[in-house]
């Protein structure tokens, strides 16, 4: 059965905002996480003979001023990224191109939509047939535990599936808001994609060719708001997972943390500076490379709450072209080299995260082909 199908979600959906505001002192049992994935507080001092350097550290910072130049800084900017991409898969960006003032009006404006009476946002209550308007679950399964968090989700690109008329229609500047912001991060993305395929050692449109050219690749955004959590250690905003498209760009909430990263054996928690937005590298770009060791791979991330401030993020999810097939291109593929994924669509490979919901890595890591013996 294709639970993605499901016109209506399986239970009440209940706001966490609304929850957040009525004053609970306790969260309600749904958002209670097993102990095992609850944050707990990094330890100061790991023991002995671990790694100890990661509490204090911060994801890299790649500047990208220096992308029009040629020579030396073009090749260290390559190896920065080259590096970040293998060692974190994470990384922020500075200099990028999009302007402050149109990343702080982007988030004002959805500020000021979660800021609405919940009947105003409700008119775009969604459902799991498209996940798109605005929700407070992902994946369908009854009786799952929940996050700490609301969102609206809507298609940017392509063409043929945007439709602002699903947009929010207050704040007033929101539709705007939207088409230019996501005007401006498909550049970006557009110019991290060929740095990330150059510093593979490939073709500068490789990867925009393979996940489905210029004027074709998917692109959604994701605005989650996080409302203040009254047992913020028992829950999380979002569980670990990894993203199912290929490049997620997320500008954080300037004043408010709360994005831990997988780094090794810890969770490392970004600390944003100032105007820069957050990359990272996402389930289809580990599912593209050809070789049996993809050396780059999604990452694994997630968020935690807090009982002071409430938090809003938004994730720009570049995604394949939804028919395509992702597959190793067949002229790198030898007896020697086999390919390690299995094809899939993506709009087959997202199903699953639709019905499912966020569960770590399970899905990019249940594609890999197990060795056959000859
Ligand atoms: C996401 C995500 C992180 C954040 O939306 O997939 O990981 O900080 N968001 O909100
Ligand atoms: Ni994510």
């Amino acid at each position: 059965m294709m639970t993605s199908s499901l016109q209506s979600w399986p239970e009440p959906i209940v706001r966490v905002q609304t929850l957040s505001e009525s004053g609970v002192a306790r969260i309600p049992e749904r958002y209670v996480k097993p102990p095992s994935e609850r944050p707990l507080p990094i330890p100061k001092f790991t023991p002995r003979g671990r790694d100890r350097t990661h509490d204090s550290t911060n994801i890299p910072v790649i500047n990208l001023d220096s992308i029009m130049s040629s020579g030396d800084r073009s090749t260290l900017l390559l190896e920065h990224i080259s590096y970040a991409c293998r060692e974190w898969g994470f990384f922020q960006v500075v200099n990028h191109g999009v302007s402050d003032e149109l990343m702080g009006a982007a988030r004002e404006a959805w500020r000021e939509f979660f800021g609405l009476p919940v009947e105003a946002k409700q008119e775009y209550a969604n459902n799991p047939s498209t996940y798109e308007g605005y929700g407070s679950r992902i994946g369908v399964e009854r009786e799952a535990t929940l996050d700490w968090c609301d969102y609206f989700f809507l298609h940017y690109s392509p063409r043929s599936v945007r439709n602002p008329s699903k947009w929010p229609a207050l704040p007033l500047s929101c539709r705007e808001l939207i088409s230019e912001y996501g005007k401006e991060l498909t550049e970006l993305s557009k110019r991290l994609l060929s740095l990330i395929s150059r510093s593979l050692g490939l073709e500068g449109d490789y990867l925009e060719r393979a996940f489905g050219g210029r004027e074709e690749f998917g692109a959604c955004l994701r605005t989650n708001f996080y409302p203040k959590c009254p047992q913020p250690d028992l829950t999380l905003g979002l569980s670990a997972h990894s993203d199912p498209g290929f490049l997620t760009i997320l500008l954080p909430d300037p004043h408010v943390s709360g994005l831990q990263v997988r780094h090794r054996d810890h969770w490392v928690t970004v600390k944003p500076i100032p105007n820069a937005l957050i990359v990272n590298l996402a389930d289809q770009m580990q599912h593209i490379q050809v070789v049996t060791n993809a050396i780059y791979r999604s990452v694994e991330h997630r968020v935690i709450v807090n009982s002071a401030r409430e938090r809003v993020s938004l994730a720009f999810f570049c995604n394949p072209k939804s028919d395509l097939l992702i597959q190793p291109a067949k002229e790198l593929v030898t007896e020697d080299r086999p390919a390690l994924y299995s094809p899939m669509t993506y709009e087959e490979y997202r199903t699953y995260i639709r019905t499912k919901g966020l569960r770590g890595k399970s899905q990019v890591e249940s594609l890999v082909r197990l060795p056959t013996k000859n």
